[in-house]
């Protein structure tokens, strides 16, 4: 497909040159129906046959819609089309892009929670973002004994003077984990347990230490995100991080 065959709105927008240290991070709504359907073009078999598996239409147009952006976006960094790029997939999952000769080594990592997407976009550095809408009705102490280290379920203890506070906590510690975990790729491989992330509004989002991993924390930078009221995010990439430049498409 040629740029010239593109309707207007899967023209490869113009992009800010993504710096060596720099990451480039998209958020993408996840709601337009009719962008969901001109989306559909843009997606390999593979993804098709994905999307057609979801039961509940909302889930299928969601799923377009951040794969046909991913695409978009991803396509504007390489300087190619968006159905020209093909995926490969890590050994624990995490999908990169299979390179293209004379390609930029560009990276990325995509995160999609109710109605909005994040795609983080790094150039030869692993890069993980995880984004999650705050769900109502939830015991935060509860599921922190399940999925939060034993320091970072005082963390948040220490915050139970304001319910507010430890859902804010709560989001935080989940949306950084979840990011480290996915800028290693390893996904949840390793368990969720042996690894500590700053939680406490206040304190500077941080990887604390990664008793699996002596030099981990000085190898990640981790940055928290604001992307809609009531969602939180994060954003881990291999340091050094130079700027986080945000786009909306
Ligand atoms: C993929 C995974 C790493 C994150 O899943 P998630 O948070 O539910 O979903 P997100 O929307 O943030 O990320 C999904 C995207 O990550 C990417 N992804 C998949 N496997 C990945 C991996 N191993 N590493 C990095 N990225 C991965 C894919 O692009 C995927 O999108 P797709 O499913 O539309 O193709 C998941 O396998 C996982 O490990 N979940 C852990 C759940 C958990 O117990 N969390 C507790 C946190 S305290």
């Amino acid at each position: 497909m040629t740029t010239e065959a593109l309707p207007a709105d899967w023209r490869p927008r113009p992009h800010t040159p993504l710096d060596a240290h720099d990451v480039h991070v998209w958020r993408v709504a996840l709601a337009d129906e009719a962008r969901a359907a001109s989306y559909w073009a843009l997606l390999s078999d593979d993804e098709r046959r994905r999307a057609s598996r979801f039961v509940r239409d909302v889930h299928r147009r969601r799923f377009v819609l951040a794969h046909g952006a991913l695409r978009i976006i991803l396509a504007g960094y390489v300087g190619t089309e968006p159905t020209s790029l093909d995926f490969v997939t890590g050994e624990h999952g995490k999908p990169a892009l299979r390179q293209g000769s004379g390609w930029p080594a560009v990276e990325f990592n995509l995160s999609h929670s109710d109605d909005l997407a994040l795609v983080a976009v790094a150039h030869a550095r692993p890069v993980g973002v995880d984004l999650e809408r705050w769900s109502e009705g939830v015991e935060y102490l509860e599921l922190a004994e399940r999925f939060f280290s034993p320091g970072e379920r005082d963390a948040l203890r220490a915050l139970a003077h304001a319910p507010r506070l430890v859902e804010q906590g709560f989001f935080a510690a989940w949306t950084r984990k979840e990011a480290y975990l996915k800028a290693t790729g390893q996904g949840i491989t390793r368990g969720l347990h042996h690894f500590d992330v700053a939680l406490a509004p206040g304190d500077p989002p941080r990887l604390l230490a990664d008793r699996l991993d002596d030099g981990a924390t000085a190898r990640w930078s981790m940055i928290a995100l604001e992307p809609a009221p009531r969602y939180s995010a994060a954003l881990v990439v291999a340091a050094p991080l130079g700027l986080v430049l945000q786009f909306t498409m």
